[in-house]
């Protein structure tokens, strides 16, 4: 198969360090099977599948399965994410060695459900990765600060009559994790930061030696609190959105690496938990699919980022993080490759009922982003071309 590749840029394959993709237990938002779809049209050649399914992956018997699931589909490698804990909120820490020594490799574990909101869990957890070389990932949210929150705590959500979601539940999580992975001589990994003081806190953290890394979302780059006007739940996330000050933040650490990376957050939700009233709704939106355009939209159109920078914060940092020796490197001469073709002048309209997903919560509804993907390799196998997945063993 021939590819005409002038005028676009290639890259390496990229790869998600935060994507729910509901299987097992909401099949009817997504599944193994709709979410490698959705990865493979959006770039991507690695997910890291989070751990809040139903049951929950804390053990070997569902990270083995969701691992065996996404080989099968055969679109993308979907990574599972173990649990910390036995349950979501649990007390008791799951069998990291287990899991990590399953046919699912578990590199990361994580703690969907805030149970290492309770310090000496997050203690624990990070003294066990550290022996056995896995890394925790961080939501960094203290759930006693967020208590019937749903929006972050400023002046929209004030004039709106939201409850707020502050700062401090993040920075004081993101601090305090920083100095929990230096006594224990471990790494730790902040998922979806999102304010302009975690960016500090990071900044902070690595001049200390300590080895901290994190993550920001395509929609943290683009949206602020404003968007809450229309108290629209599509906006409703974890963390919530921020201020513009915020944003800006996110963008200028992003483009100086002090914020390692890109990661999705891909968050699927069925129609009926987001058309309910702003505070019933449930948190999340879709990203597979438009991560990339966000990413030109947000860094490369207005020169934060170069096309090489878009290697590193979507492929190569997230790839070196997790530890994953396949993806985001040079690829030798006849070696099958993981790779990504996008055609950055073209422009796409985002319809949510158009996605690979099962659900349709997007918040780029009728949007027209720039940056499309043209192709996505697989270990050397087209798995998207056009806007269209092919599935293992589809002839050509
Ligand atoms: C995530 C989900 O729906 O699973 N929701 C979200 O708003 N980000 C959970 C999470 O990552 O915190
Ligand atoms: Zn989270
Ligand atoms: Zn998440
Ligand atoms: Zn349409």
């Amino acid at each position: 198969e021939v590819i005409d590749g002038r005028g676009q840029i290639l890259l390496p394959g990229f790869v998600d360090m935060h994507t729910h993709l509901r299987e097992p237990g909401r099949e009817d938002t997504e599944t193994i099977d709709s979410g490698s779809a959705a990865a493979a049209l959006g770039g991507y050649t690695a997910v890291f599948a989070m751990a809040n399914t139903s049951p929950v992956a804390d053990s070997a018997v569902v990270t083995d399965h969701v691992w065996r699931r996404g080989q099968e589909v055969g679109l993308v490698d979907v990574h599972p994410v173990g649990a910390v804990t036995v349950g979501l909120a649990g007390k008791q820490l799951a069998e990291m060695a287990t899991m990590a020594a399953g046919v699912g490799r578990v590199k990361m574990f994580s703690d969907d459900g805030h149970c290492v909101a309770d310090p000496l869990i997050m203690r624990r957890a990070l003294e066990y990765s550290a022996s056995l070389g896995v890394l925790i990932a961080q939501h960094a949210e203290e759930p006693r600060l967020t208590v019937g929150s749903v929006a972050h705590e400023g002046p929209t959500a004030a004039r709106l009559g939201l409850a707020g979601w502050p700062r401090a539940a993040e920075e004081s999580i993101v601090a305090r994790d920083a100095l929990l992975a230096r006594d224990a001589g471990a790494r730790v990994h902040i998922c979806h930061a999102s304010t302009a003081g975690s960016v500090e806190l990071v900044k902070w953290a690595r001049g200390q030696g300590i080895a901290i890394t994190a993550e920001v979302t395509p929609h943290h780059l683009l949206l602020d609190d404003s968007r809450l006007e229309t108290y629209d739940a599509v906006n409703k996330v974890n963390p919530p959105l921020r201020e513009a000050s915020d944003v800006a933040a996110l963008r200028t650490g992003l483009a100086e690496g002090i914020i390692d990376c890109v990661a999705t957050d891909h968050a699927p939700h069925a129609e009926q938990d987001k058309c309910c009233e702003f505070s019933q709704a449930r948190p999340g939106m879709l990203g597979l699919e438009t991560a990339l355009s966000i990413v030109v939209q947000t860094m490369v159109r207005p020169g934060l980022l170069d096309w090489r920078g878009v290697a590193r914060v979507m492929s190569e940092r997230p790839a070196e993080i997790v530890g994953l020796d396949d993806q985001g490197r040079p690829i030798a001469v006849g070696e099958p490759a993981n790779l990504v073709l996008v055609d950055p002048d073209s422009e796409w309209t985002v319809h949510g009922p158009e996605l690979a997903s099962v659900a349709n919560n997007t918040p780029y509804e009728a949007m027209t982003l720039p940056g499309k993907v043209t192709a996505t390799v697989l270990r050397g196998r087209v798995t998207a071309r056009d806007g269209k997945v092919r599935p293992l063993g589809e002839a050509r």
